[in-house]
């Protein structure tokens, strides 16, 4: 059942697969699909800037027989005269079918999935996760993005750049622990290294190196993921000045990598990335943001298939979770803004557990 897309584990494996199959058929014949969504209302609030996510769930739902509504930035919209996400959300889910939101805050889609009568989709909350770009990404590694080399296990895979702060990194880890068998390699400095929390579950079934070049392991990787630096979540601009333009991949770094790298990166993209590398081949990361398009119509064909407004109450909700006396303490969280939310965390190991938004330690 598919009721919220907020974390790449809210589908099983099985639930997936059959998610990527549907993807392909779709991008061999969109026609066929022209009317699957005819006569529902996608509501995009995108709080923060997109151009691909939002693009692309857009024009999926047009494909797909349907129509778009919202909001691009606050300005537009009430929520500039202070309108509560709460009740954004109940208000528009009136007049939409389904809500895909984006928001700078971490943990804003499952806040909002408490308060909504239709279904929410994450399409970015903060620096934690996005996992409909996780979803691209493994639709373009495992499918019809890679030539013969189509598989999700068995593959060494870099990733580098921003570990700390990329909403893609941490949705696309959480996603590669249900899969299991590969190796990781971590390329960033000490201080943008990937938080615990989206690894643990990783290491149970991956091995996991860490790199502080490009050089170290490019010649052993079947996959390059390429992240910004994600200069929107720095408070101190001068430590983003320090970060930028340590990891560049050009021609040169690419001479010594084998033919059948793929090369991906969610976008857009800034200095991490030459020009040149753009003509090259093995760069897909255009493609990628392709295919976004066709993996979005399978995803709201799926999310619809299970149409019905459902009772929402965050009570209900919520009491999947331990209440917690203690507040979240990250000043990125949603629960700082949004002062209604109930308290209510995840367990972790011994004493210590995660927030349920945000999923910083308690
Ligand atoms: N990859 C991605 O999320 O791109 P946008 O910010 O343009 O949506």
């Amino acid at each position: 059942m598919l009721n919220n897309l907020i974390d790449f584990n809210d589908l099983s494996l099985s639930e997936w697969e059959n998610l990527f199959s549907l993807g392909v058929d779709i991008y061999a014949n969109p026609a066929k699909y022209s009317e699957r969504c005819k006569g529902k209302i996608l509501a995009t609030l995108f709080y923060e800037p997109s151009t691909r996510t939002k693009f692309s769930f857009q024009a999926a739902i047009i494909k797909l027989g349907g129509n778009v509504i919202g909001f691009d930035g606050i300005a537009s919209s009430s929520v500039s005269k202070g309108e509560s996400l709460r009740d954004t959300v109940k208000i528009v889910a009136n007049y939409a079918d389904a809500i895909v939101i984006r928001n700078a805050n971490e943990g804003a889609a499952f806040a909002a999935s408490l308060y909504s009568e239709v279904p929410i989709i994450n399409a970015g909350d903060g620096g934690h996760f996005h996992p409909t770009q996780t979803m691209t990404d493994l639709f373009t590694i495992g499918t019809i993005g890679n030539g013969e080399n189509k598989k999700l296990t068995g593959l060494d895979i870099g990733i580098c750049g921003d570990l700390l702060n990329g909403r893609t990194v941490h949705s696309l880890l959480r996603a590669f622990s249900l899969y299991g068998g590969n190796t990781f390699y971590f390329i960033s400095t000490p201080s943008l290294q990937v938080p615990e929390i989206f690894v643990s579950d990783l290491r149970k079934n991956n091995a996991i190196i860490i790199c502080g070049t490009i050089e170290e392991c490019i010649g052993k990787l079947d996959v390059l993921y390429m992240t910004r630096i994600q200069r929107e979540r720095f408070a101190d601009k001068a430590e983003y000045e320090k970060q930028r333009g340590i990891y560049i991949l050009d021609k040169e770094k690419l001479s010594k990598a084998k033919d059948d790298l793929i090369i991906l990166h969610p976008l857009p993209k800034n200095e991490e990335i030459s020009p040149e590398v753009d003509d090259d081949e093995r760069a897909k990361y255009f493609k990628q943001a392709e295919l976004g398009l066709y993996i979005r119509m399978a995803l709201l064909i799926k999310i619809f298939e299970n149409a019905g407004r459902k009772e929402k109450e965050a009570e209900k909700i919520a009491a999947g979770f331990i209440n917690s006396v203690k507040r979240c303490a990250n000043p990125k969280c949603i629960t700082q803004t949004e002062k209604y939310l109930p308290n209510i965390v995840k367990p972790g190991f011994g004493e210590v557990s995660y927030c349920a938004y945000c999923e910083h330690k308690i």
